[in-house]
């Protein structure tokens, strides 16, 4: 029997990725879906509506779409869009159910069995399917491109006929995928980077990159779980961090932070001291500002000036890098859609360790341990 996949275009402010595009539309109706794209939902990722009819998908009204068996999307739905879903249907994307768990109630209640991208465990078999690490890497590329023509400096040694100029210090604050994504970009416009993160592990791979790493002397690190993510560090130790980064950011050009805490908010790293020790003129790019920020001055989406030093709160790395962000998340909902599905439709394995970790509604419920404990 065939089934249908909706593709609808993203409404929430400054989102222009699309969660499918043709490439991928492909491969699924060659496989039997019928895919169902709405009128438009690739124009801001440069995907035309014709380019995905030429691959056999069908142009749609955004109600049709919504209507699908199974919707993907790169944002959550809103709860004006959560009535378009079908009821008992199937949702692949982004659902925010570590810092918005109320959304995940309202798709439970239309009975929609709801498989989120930000929980998809890391574990080897789902690295093509890893959303996060593939957005995140766009994100920290992009970040460091952004600093580095907003900084009135050149990145790399100048050897010019009036005289050197010497290479811009680039700070990567927390280097997991994006960090280490900006560490790799900063090296290869020429900066001297340094990086620090609170997980000793990452050392090797931050100089195997050809950054140094920052060590601070904090009283007794512990600061990895077993799934290899940060964790909170205890309040005491946690201002420690803030008075001990204060020189290295002084002396920095760019700061790139991108420290997060799943299902937390971000981590305070730069203090209003620490902007005052940067020299005017100085940028930092603040890529935790969705997630309240890493400084004490970022304004979330906002790009502001404060004591000489540009600060970054820009929430639209991956957007403004639409045509990769959306063909990189498209195949990673596609390796999603291949596993979950048979030539009838949406059929997990419920034993599927991705399908168990990422499923967050089932059956008029939300399951998930995690966003059930957040809701009562
Ligand atoms: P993230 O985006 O949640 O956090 C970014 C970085 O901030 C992390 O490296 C974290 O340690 C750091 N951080 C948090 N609090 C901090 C603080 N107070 N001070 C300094 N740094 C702080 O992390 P991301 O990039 O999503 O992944 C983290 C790690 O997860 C990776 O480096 C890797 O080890 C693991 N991973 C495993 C994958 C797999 O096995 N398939 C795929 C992707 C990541």
């Amino acid at each position: 029997m065939p089934y249908t996949i909706g593709v609808v275009k993203e409404t929430m402010a400054g989102e222009r990725l699309v969660a499918l595009i043709p490439e991928v539309v492909a491969r699924l109706t060659k496989a039997g879906a019928t895919v169902l794209v709405e009128r438009g939902a690739g124009a801001e990722a440069f995907y035309a509506d014709d380019a995905y009819t030429a691959v056999g998908a069908t142009l749609a009204s955004r109600e049709e779409a919504f209507g699908a068996d199974i919707l993907v999307k790169v944002r959550p739905p809103s709860s004006d869009e959560i009535p378009m879903m079908k009821q008992g249907g199937a949702y692949i994307g982004f659902l925010s159910p570590l810092d918005e768990p109320a959304i995940s109630k309202t798709v439970a209640a239309r009975g929609t069995t709801a498989l989120s991208m930000e929980l998809v465990p890391r574990i080897s078999r789902a690295q093509k399917m890893d959303a996060l690490s593939a957005l995140s890497s766009i994100a920290g590329y992009r970040a460091v491109l952004l600093a580095s023509t907003l900084l009135p400096k050149f990145f790399p040694l100048l050897t010019t006929a009036a005289g050197t100029v010497r290479p811009s210090n680039v700070l990567v604050l927390g280097a997991g995928v994006a960090g280490l994504q900006a560490i790799a970009t900063a090296r290869r416009l020429g900066a001297k980077v340094s990086a620090y993160d609170i997980r000793e592990a990452v050392k090797e791979e931050v100089q195997s990159l050809g950054a140094a790493f920052v060590e601070l002397e904090l009283e007794g690190q512990d600061s990895s779980d077993s799934g290899g993510y940060a964790k909170a560090l205890a309040d005491e130790k946690a201002k420690q961090q803030v008075g001990l980064l204060v020189p290295f950011i002084g002396k920095s050009d760019v700061v790139i932070s991108t420290a997060l805490i799943p299902g937390r908010k971000a981590p305070l790293l730069i203090s209003e001291e620490a902007v005052q020790a940067m020299a005017e003129g100085s940028i930092i790019v603040d890529m935790a500002a969705a997630n309240g920020g890493n400084c004490a001055l970022t304004v979330p989406g906002e790009t502001v000036v404060r004591h000489g030093v540009t600060i970054v709160g820009t929430k639209d790395l991956t957007s403004d890098m639409s045509v990769h962000a959306s063909q990189l998340y498209a195949r990673t909902l596609l390796a999603m859609l291949q596993d979950f599905t048979d030539e009838n439709g949406f059929k997990p394995n419920e034993e599927d360790e991705v399908f168990t970790g990422s499923c967050v509604t089932r059956g008029g419920e939300v399951v998930h341990p995690r966003v059930k404990s957040l809701l009562s």
